[in-house]
């Protein structure tokens, strides 16, 4: 093939790969199997290898990823990128009106309102109707070029089809990995016995974060936007400007609402205190703008927020309570979680003493320092969350907290892996929790099935040196059982016959048992199902592994 008739393929491919694009993540149907799909993109693919000269910006295959970030690029916002201010009462929003009213010296004026999503802020310049440039909100002047990554999400646009748009404008929008996603991928991660994640939106922002774009390819995220700015973008209202966006093919959330007045805005908030909760996103309020552009520029900004925009938080319960310190947990892969040890306090009904902090990148962002009074809430998940700090009441000599870099059990240097924000303990056979976490993971009913054994005879046998691997289980004696608080005659029996029984267990459930990275509950059946026996798999080379159905 030569360069001309590859130049052909190439944009007859692009333009198709593009119109299913289209229809898919816009129009919600399909023409084509996923099958044929992925066949024209990797035809796509392989002719832009063959001929790199001919590669786009804009070609679909940047959807797919492949170019690896090492440091991503600090890059001025050239317009900020502010906050909103909150507010959570119907009185709080009557006296925004009021401000809002005084400003406009009696003009008439409109709110525009929408959903305030809960993802990351993103913003986007186009040139010539090609995406240059997507960044990080970051500190609001200055943040990470992210390009790459921005370009695998599928429903922002690489290039934007023929319309009426400025030379040079920037879209705004929060990026999110949709809730299916999110659920989707803790289940893959509790298959494989990996950490789970802690909110779909913490989740998107350590994806944008990944330095392999082919890795945030594979996430799936989705970007709503909701704003456009630029010198002269032909708009007299944020209507108009969101009206636009919406015929240049960005994606919009069909949730906002044009509202004559404060009464309407407040219907608008009644209507979707709960409907919001079927979205496929999560959202955690609303966003007020007042309509007109000019009447925006009339009111102007305070130094950290619009005063022509606003967001109402829904309630979900909340205290406030003192950080009394810090604790790190490892677990069973040598995952660390750091847990805010708070003064209890009630709240939803119960007392609430602990919650989890996730991981540094959330500390980071809470910036939460032990001796802070922190805000805790029960939203719609059960386990509380620390949501922010009353900086106000912080001690002038308070200092920003720094993240542990060892092991707390074992004192091991932490490690960070690619594209995760959790940090790890690498001594897995010499840190108790991760050792005691690997017996109880090998005992419970789906792997071995021993329920004569429990976390506390599995603390003691470790104690006492008798068991420090799951193997040792299988070396115990009578005496040695026997001698063990509270074991009796009958109990000592129970907990051998156990260890006995679990012998005859299928080979899928002793591979889960092991506890192997990646090998949760439905990769050890197939992987049961093909080798049949353990040398087998140990003898399995790459490409026999790879042959295994559903196997990657
Ligand atoms: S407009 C001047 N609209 O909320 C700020 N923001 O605290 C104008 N957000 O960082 C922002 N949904 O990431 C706007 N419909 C929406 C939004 C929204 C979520 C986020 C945004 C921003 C934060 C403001």
């Amino acid at each position: 093939m030569n360069q001309e008739e590859a130049s052909k393929e190439i944009s007859s491919l692009s333009q198709k790969i593009n119109y299913y694009n289209d229809l898919y993540y816009q129009k919600d149907t399909s023409e084509i199997s996923d099958f044929e799909f992925d066949k024209l993109l990797e035809r796509l693919i392989e002719l832009e290898r063959a001929f790199p000269e001919l590669k786009k910006d804009d070609s679909p295959s940047q959807r797919v990823g492949g170019t690896i970030t090492k440091n991503f690029e600090t890059v001025n916002h050239r317009y900020p990128m502010l906050s909103l201010g909150n507010t959570y009462s119907k009185e709080d929003l009557e006296e925004f009106d009021k401000r809002v009213a005084k400003g406009l010296g009696d003009e008439p004026y409109e709110y525009f309102c929408e959903l305030k999503f809960d993802g990351v802020a993103l913003s986007l310049t186009y040139e010539n109707g090609k995406l240059v440039r997507g960044v990080t909100r970051g500190d609001g002047t200055r943040g990470d070029d992210i390009t790459n990554n921005v370009r695998t999400i599928r429903t922002v646009p690489l290039s934007l089809r023929d319309g009426d748009y400025p030379d040079f404008f920037e879209a705004r929008g929060e990026a999110f990995l949709p809730k299916e996603m999110f659920l989707k991928l803790n289940k893959e991660r509790e298959e494989q016995g990996e950490e789970l994640y802690a909110n779909a939106r913490n989740t998107a922002s350590g994806s944008l974060k990944m330095q392999d774009s082919s890795m945030v390819a594979r996430r799936k995220l989705d970007c709503y936007l909701y704003s456009m700015n630029g010198e002269d973008i032909g708009v007299a209202t944020h209507e108009e400007a969101i009206l636009k966006l919406q015929s240049l093919n960005f994606n919009i959330s069909p949730t906002f609402k044009k509202c004559k007045n404060i009464n309407e805005v407040l219907a608008y908030i009644a209507e979707w205190e709960t409907k919001r909760l079927e979205l496929p996103l999560d959202t955690d309020g609303i966003v007020i703008k007042v309509n007109s552009i000019q009447q925006q520029h009339k009111l102007g900004f305070t130094a950290k927020s619009p005063r022509w925009a606003i967001a109402y938080k829904y309630k979900s319960e909340a205290a406030v309570t003192l950080l009394q310190d810090i604790t790190y947990q490892v677990g069973r892969t040598g995952a660390i979680t750091p847990v805010a040890e708070l003064q209890p306090v009630l709240l939803a009904g119960t007392t609430v003493k602990r919650a989890s902090l996730h991981n540094a990148n959330e500390i980071e962002r809470l910036d939460i320092r032990v001796g802070d009074m922190v805000f805790v809430e029960k939203g719609g998940e059960i386990i509380p969350k620390v949501t922010h700090v009353d900086t106000s009441k912080r001690k002038p000599d308070s200092e920003r907290l720094k993240y542990i870099t060892h092991c707390p059990e074992c004192g091991t240097e932490l490690v960070r892996y690619e594209g995760e924000a959790v940090h790890y303990c690498t001594n897995a056979l010499g840190c108790p929790p991760q050792i005691k976490g690997k017996i109880e993971h090998f005992i419970q009913r789906k792997a071995m099935n021993i329920d004569s054994l429990g976390e506390r005879t599995i603390d003691m046998l470790y104690q006492k040196g008798l068991v420090t691997s799951p193997a040792d289980l299988y070396q115990l004696t009578y005496d040695q059982i026997f001698e063990l608080e509270g074991f009796k005659d009958l109990s000592t029996k129970n907990l051998l016959e156990g260890i006995k029984n679990s012998s005859s267990v299928p080979f899928e459930s002793v591979l889960f048992a092991l506890g192997i990275r990646f090998v949760g509950k439905t990769v050890a059946e197939k992987l049961a199902a093909h080798f049949k026996s353990i040398d087998a798999l140990a003898a399995a080379t790459y490409d026999e592994l790879i042959e295994v159905p559903e196997i990657g």
